[in-house]
């Protein structure tokens, strides 16, 4: 088989999903580090080597793991990050929440900023990727992301972050510095909705997923202990599940003096930013 056959054939095994062409292509690049411009017209003979790791990729995307598990890699922002089991994997609409605060730390030197549920550490390691005179502490729970986090933090050589290992509901946070900015990407999927979550999304860890019986637990809890740690004028900014902003809200009555809420590109009211 040529490698172009080889290319033609992964695509059809992993049509099952709605791109395989662009996961085989992935797959080529990452893998197999075949140019995508060559790919189409490469006649050279697949070595048995590069078979065998295609049929195995092939096993493990139709037994439901996330193309990015097997790649170990997905790309967020303008930045690429590790990911594997344990760890939810970043999604485009999360990069909304990057964008606000980079907007509204723009003029501010020495900020401080937290990230709370970091998983990955997408959020926060991105911001203080771009923003080298502030500091960012991003917060997770669980062992497998959180050593994520600490591989993310070294592959980007950061050096203006501070990682902690600690539960959002729990943590004392007396020690802590107040906040200018406070992001959150949090579980938010009501606890009965999970079971009927697509293959590849329960491949992830339920723990990222997982918001309680209306999928609004962390949100009370930003609300009810969190808001302390932020400056006056400072902003708290959370990513949600589809119509959840206006409960939010809700749970925020008297809490903020503005809000304001930013629709992804499926026209989900995706986050809710309030002023404190
Ligand atoms: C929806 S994921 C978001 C991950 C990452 N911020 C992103 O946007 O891709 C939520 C994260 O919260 C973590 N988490 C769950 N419960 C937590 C808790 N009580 N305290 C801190 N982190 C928690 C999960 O392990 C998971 O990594």
């Amino acid at each position: 088989m040529t490698i172009k056959e080889m290319f033609t054939y992964c695509s059809n095994q992993l049509s099952f999903g709605d791109c395989g062409n662009f996961e085989a292509q992935c797959i080529f690049e990452d893998i197999l580090k075949i140019k995508k411009e060559k790919i189409h017209c490469d006649d050279s003979i697949a070595s048995c080597e590069d078979v065998q790791i295609i049929e195995n990729i092939i096993k493990r995307r139709k037994m439901g793991e996330p193309l990015q598990y097997i790649l170990g890699k997905w790309d967020f922002y303008d930045l690429t990050f590790l990911v594997g089991k344990g760890v939810l994997i970043p999604r485009p609409e999360t990069e909304f929440l990057v964008d606000i605060a980079l907007d509204y730390l723009k003029q501010k030197d020495g900020a401080i900023i937290y990230d709370l549920c970091a998983g990955t550490g997408c959020i926060g390691l991105t911001i203080a990727h771009h923003l080298p005179q502030v500091t960012v502490y991003l917060l997770e729970k669980e062992d497998a992301a959180f050593n994520y986090l600490k591989k993310n933090a070294e592959y980007l050589k950061l050096n203006n972050v501070q990682l902690l290992k600690d539960d959002l509901f729990t943590i004392d946070l007396s020690n802590l510095p107040l906040a200018d900015i406070i992001i959150s990407n949090p579980p938010y999927i009501p606890t009965f909705e999970i079971s009927d979550l697509q293959k590849e999304v329960l491949s992830e860890p339920i723990s990222a997923l997982d918001g309680g019986d209306d999928g609004l637990n962390f949100y009370r809890c930003l609300a009810s202990r969190w808001v302390s740690k932020v400056r006056t004028d400072g902003i708290m900014a959370f990513e949600c599940g589809d119509g959840q902003s206006q409960d939010i809200v809700n749970i925020f009555d008297g809490i903020y003096k503005e809000k304001n809420i930013t629709f992804d590109f499926n026209n989900i009211d995706r986050i809710v930013t309030f002023r404190i």
